[in-house]
C-alpha cells in the first residue's frame, strides 16, 4: 500500500521533502547483543529483523532507492564463526523474504564483489536479483563485499578499457554509468547507527552531497519510528549544493 499525502503528513512527512535515495550503515549489532548479555549472532539476527519494516516503509513512502551496507570488504577480518553466522543470515533472509519483496515490486541489486562468498550465498543473492530484475518499485541495493575504493577502481579500469578501444575521454556521467549504482539518483540521506562518525569506505562518489544522519541507537533498535525521525530531520535541512 502506498501512502497518500495525508498519510505521509500523519508521520510528519511531506512528499516533496522526502529523499530519493537513502543509504544506511547498519552498525552496532554486536554492541546491542553485548548490552543484553547475548551472543553477537543474536545481534545480527535482530539487525536482520529490522530490515522488513524499513524496506516496507521506504516502499510505501515511494522512496526510489534504499542502499544497505550488509557486508564490507573489511568484514572478512572477523572470526570465521561470525562470518558463518552472517552468511547463514544472508541465505535465510533472501530465501524467506524474497516472496514478499517480489510481491511489493522491490527490485534487488547486489553491489559489491560476491565472487568470494560461499556458493550457497552467491546462489541466494543471484536468484533474488534475477527474480526481481523486472520490478519497478523500490530499488533495494544490498552492499556485499563492497568497498567504495574498489568500486571506483573497477569503474576507472572499465573506462580505461573503453578509452583504449577508441572511446572518448570519460566525463562524470560516464563514470557514474560505470558504478554499481548506474542509473540511480545520488544518495540524499546517509544514516549511520551506533554513533560512529565515519564513512567506512561506503559510496564515496554517490554521497558527495548527502546529508548525514548519525544516531546513537544501535541498528537492532533502529525501528520504523527511528527511520521516520531520520526522514523528518532530513526534511528540515536546507540543502544548497554549494549555492547560496
Ligand atoms: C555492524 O554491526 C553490522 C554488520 C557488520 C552486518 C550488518 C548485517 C545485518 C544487519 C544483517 C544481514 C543483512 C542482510 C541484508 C540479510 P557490528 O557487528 O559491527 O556491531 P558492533 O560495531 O557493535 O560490533
Amino acid at each position: 500500500m502506498k501512502y497518500n499525502d495525508t498519510q505521509l503528513r500523519e508521520f510528519g512527512l511531506a512528499r516533496e521533502s522526502l529523499p530519493r535515495h537513502v543509504a544506511a550503515i547498519m552498525d552496532g549489532n554486536g554492541r546491542w547483543a553485548k548490552a543484553r548479555g547475548l551472543l553477537r549472532s543474536a545481534g545480527h539476527r535482530a539487525g536482520t529483523e529490522r530490515l522488513r519494516d524499513l524496506i516496507r516503509f521506504s516502499s510505501d513512502a515511494e522512496i526510489e532507492v534504499l542502499t544497505l551496507y550488509a557486508f564490507s570488504s573489511e568484514n572478512w577480518a572477523r572470526p570465521q564463526a561470525e562470518l558463518s553466522v552472517l552468511f547463514s543470515l544472508l541465505v535465510e533472509y533472501f530465501t524467506k523474504e524474497i516472496d514478499e519483496l517480489h510481491a511489493e515490486h522491490v527490485r534487488i541489486r547486489i553491489i559489491g564483489d560476491v565472487s568470494r562468498f560461499p556458493a550457497n550465498v552467491r546462489r541466494a543473492v543471484t536468484d533474488a536479483e534475477n527474480r526481481t530484475a523486472e520490478n519497478a518499485g523500490l530499488q533495494l541495493n544490498i552492499a556485499l563485499n563492497y568497498g567504495a575504493r574498489a568500486e571506483l577502481l573497477r569503474a576507472a579500469r572499465h573506462l580505461c578499457e573503453e578509452y583504449a578501444a577508441g572511446g572518448p575521454l570519460p566525463d562524470e556521467a560516464a563514470l557514474e554509468d560505470a558504478l554499481y549504482t548506474a542509473g540511480q539518483p545520488p544518495v540524499d540521506l546517509l544514516i549511520r547507527t551506533s554513533g560512529e562518525l565515519r564513512v567506512s569506505n561506503f559510496l564515496l562518489w554517490q554521497i558527495a552531497y548527502a546529508e548525514f544522519y548519525i544516531t546513537s541507537v544501535y541498528w537492532p533498535d533502529f525501528t520504523r519510528e527511528e527511520y521516520i525521525a531520520a526522514l523528518r530531520a532530513f526534511a528540515a535541512r536546507g540543502r544548497r549544493f554549494g549555492g547560496l
